[in-house]
């Protein structure tokens, strides 16, 4: 059983959102140990101290992406701890812009955070995983794994694979009979930091951010990215608890998830009405979205 209670357990992206509050919630059912990592130390160590006593914590700086530091972390992990029953692969990066815009180091720094993060923790876990006699591996995804946005080729990319690589291990481990359950995370919109810091990581870069990039993140901050982390770690770790291989979190995953399988050829339709309803936030605000805008006669193509 899947159940935390007593269990070592292993958050990536514990600095901040649905990661850290994946960390509290687990301590709060009883995990016998939490092991909380960030790129950001400073964050994991913040969510370490929001955690009472009662857990053994063990904090790290760890960039999912970096394959070799991900295998030093789960022998460090483990031989804190002596076993390792779960891993919440977690951490995860957004970026946005039309594949046109979109060059190959954007899409290489989206996949290694988002897939190879995924696929490293994976791996180097599994291991312990199958010592442990009752292991799990939790990865998240998202609506984009499920369901395609504009501006988001990389980071569907990175999302649908996660979904795939989950489910295609999953029968690996059954058919190898193997004591390791998995569960994909499929978060609707999550009232995170995420759309902010993706905005920060294109100012850092030097990228342009248009007044329509920047309504954009307040118009998902505002009406889209509404559910409290706290509620999504609860709604993960009860479908970690049950077994559940598949886990949607909040009614729009669920509405849009129905809505794609049902409808395969016509759900594009609920996105030109968020559009519209963004086009008429941008008129309102005084700006001329993109899309009404002559285009450019020779737009470069970026590589
Ligand atoms: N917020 C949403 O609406 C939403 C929806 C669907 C899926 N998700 C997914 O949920 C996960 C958590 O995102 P969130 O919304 O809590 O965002 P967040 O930005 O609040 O948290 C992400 C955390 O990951 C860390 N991180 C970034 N790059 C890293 C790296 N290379 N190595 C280790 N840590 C790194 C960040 O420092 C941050 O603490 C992500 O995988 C995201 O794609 C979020």
């Amino acid at each position: 059983m899947s159940e935390v209670r007593g269990k070592v357990c292993v958050v990536t992206g514990a600095g901040s959102g649905i990661g850290r509050a994946l960390a509290l919630e687990l301590a709060r059912r009883g995990a016998r140990a939490v092991a909380i990592s960030d790129i950001k130390l400073e964050t994991a160590e913040a969510t370490a101290e929001l955690i009472g006593a009662g857990t053994e914590i063990h904090t790290a700086a760890l960039d999912v992406s970096d394959r070799e530091a991900f295998a030093a972390y789960a022998s460090e992990v483990a031989g804190t701890f002596g076993q390792v029953h779960q891993i919440y692969n977690n951490a995860g990066v957004a970026d946005n812009d039309p594949v046109t815009e979109f060059d190959y180091d954007r899409y290489e720094r989206i996949l290694n955070v988002n897939l190879w993060g995924v696929i490293y923790g994976t791996k180097e876990f599994l291991p312990h995983l199958i010592a442990s006699g009752d292991g799990h591996v939790i990865n998240v995804s998202s609506l984009n794994g499920i369901m395609a946005q504009q501006g988001l080729s990389a980071y569907c990319a990175s999302k649908f694979a996660v979904r795939g690589f989950t489910e295609s291990v999953a029968f690996d481990l059954k058919g190898e009979g193997l004591p390791v359950r998995t569960t994909v995370v499929h978060p609707g919109g999550i009232k995170t930091s995420i759309a902010d810091s993706a905005m920060e990581w294109a100012r850092s870069a030097g990228l342009p951010v248009t007044p329509e990039q920047e309504a954009r993140k307040a118009f998902y901050n505002e009406k889209l990215l509404k559910m409290d982390p706290a509620r999504a770690a609860r709604i993960v770790i009860d479908g970690v608890e049950s077994n559940n291989p598949r886990v949607l979190v909040g009614n729009d995953a669920k509405m849009l998830d129905a809505l794609v399988r049902l409808m395969p050829r016509r759900w594009p339709m609920a996105f030109g009405l968020l559009e519209r309803r963004f086009e008429k936030e941008l008129e309102a605000r005084g700006i001329q979205p993109k899309s009404k805008q002559p285009v450019a006669e020779s737009r470069p193509v970026h590589h």
